[in-house]
């Protein structure tokens, strides 16, 4: 039975700054972020944008191709959740209008979270292939300003509709996954930005691929030389640049620049100009991966690589299906990131420290363009809107 990835969609903000803007501003070489950590853009969202109308955006052209009554679960991922107790995917719910007959949950472990929720929904749509789950993975990243966090922001969120004989990807039974209990990157309740032990969180992230890759490799038999393209979570693009050679070495495969580029490039593509969307991360790689590799990769092996500050990772693989270029929704896309407008630093502090209140009772003025956006706040209360 193949169960996977029927149709995917991502979306982002409407707003970016540019990391020359940055670093113009921090009067820091701007190749520190160009080649140093191998980043372009960051996608900022304005004050009334949030997961909920991300995931909205995100989740909208997928709904334009399947009754809304056939929905039977939202697994919503996130590490930016808009309420301690009411799951983001009932607000989603809500502003999309779907049928009662239909169970949400939020799944939250850092940018873990997105990997867990579609590996539920394959294993839903096994034990009863009658489900059609919408497995959403949104995040925005926020760290204290003049941190070295914050030129690794951004904000994204990717829909997936989780079904039996998907159009896409078939992913494979058996993945490999590590566990350990670290402080690198955490977000206590009260804090609207994370905080970073930045250089221990790469070397934590490498070593779990590392314990993750020989998992898989016991679970499936499968190797290095079976897989085709690899998609990596992306915090910052050098990142999956670190992560693919130090599997390379530690398989013992000598790559070659040709290799590297192939395997890995175009999956970097959307990262490079979006930042760190977290939980979404890994998916707008592998969306970036489908908009942007050259070749038909119909019958290819495609792998994820899912980490999660904190930590939780897991390798697993997927088989392209035969025509999933004809379901794929590049320039939906390609539009959303081209038309972003640009701000200069101090319109994005303004946007970056109106989004760090959580008032009681707010109406937002109307900057977010998207088909979605929070209206506003009262009695604590969150209200969205279909504009
Ligand atoms: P930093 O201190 O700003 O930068 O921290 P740096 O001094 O380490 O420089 C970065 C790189 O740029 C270095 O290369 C420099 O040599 C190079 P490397 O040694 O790494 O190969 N460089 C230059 N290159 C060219 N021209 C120049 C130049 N100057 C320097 N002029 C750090 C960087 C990534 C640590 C920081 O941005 C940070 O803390 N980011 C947030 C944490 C993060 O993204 N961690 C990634 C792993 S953890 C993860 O992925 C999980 C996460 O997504 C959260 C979750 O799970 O929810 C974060």
């Amino acid at each position: 039975m193949k169960v996977g990835i029927d149709l995917i969609h991502f979306a982002t903000a409407d707003y970016y700054l540019g990391l020359d803007t940055f670093a113009a501003e921090k009067q820091i070489d701007v190749e520190k972020y160009t080649i140093g950590i191998g980043q372009e853009k960051m996608s900022i969202a304005p004050p009334d944008e949030d997961v909920v109308s991300l995931a909205a955006k995100a989740a909208a052209p997928i709904l334009e191709q399947i009754s809304r009554e056939e929905i039977s679960a939202i697994l919503f991922a996130t590490e930016t959740g808009v309420d301690q107790s009411k799951s983001a995917g009932a607000f989603l719910h809500g502003l999309l209008g779907l049928s009662n007959r239909c169970r949400v949950v939020e799944f939250k472990h850092a940018c873990y979270a997105g990997a867990a929720a579609l590996q539920m929904a394959t294993t839903m749509v096994r034990a009863n292939p009658n489900e059609n789950i919408l497995v959403i993975a949104a995040d925005i990243a926020k760290y204290d300003i003049d941190t070295s966090g914050e030129a690794t922001q951004g904000c994204g969120a990717v829909a997936m509709l989780v079904t039996e004989n998907p159009r896409i990807i078939a992913i494979e039974p058996g993945s490999g996954y590590y566990t350990n209990d670290v402080m690198d990157f955490w977000r206590p309740n009260h804090r609207t930005t994370a905080l970073v032990d930045g250089k221990y969180s790469t070397k934590v992230y490498l070593n779990s691929l590392k314990h993750a890759w020989e998992h898989f490799t016991e679970q499936t038999k499968r190797n290095f030389n079976d897989i085709d393209y690899f998609c990596y979570h992306i915090p910052f693009t050098k990142m999956a640049e670190k992560a693919h050679k130090t599997l390379a070495k530690k398989v013992g495969v000598k790559l070659t620049q040709a290799d590297f580029e192939k395997q890995t490039l175009p999956s970097q593509a959307y990262n490079r100009i979006i930042g760190n969307s977290y939980s979404a991360s890994l998916f707008v790689g592998f969306i970036s991966l489908l908009d942007n590799v050259r070749d038909n990769i119909e019958g290819k092996r495609v792998s994820f690589f899912s980490y999660g500050s904190g930590c939780v990772a897991e390798f697993f693989t997927g088989i392209m299906q035969t025509g999933y270029q004809s379901v794929l929704m590049t320039q939906q896309q390609q539009d959303n990131i081209s038309q972003r407008k640009p701000l200069s630093y101090a319109a994005y502090l303004d946007f970056y420290h109106q989004a760090d209140v959580n008032p009681d009772n707010i109406i937002y003025q109307k900057t977010n363009k998207g088909p979605y956006r929070l209206v506003g706040i009262e009695d604590y209360k969150r209200y969205y809107e279909k504009v």
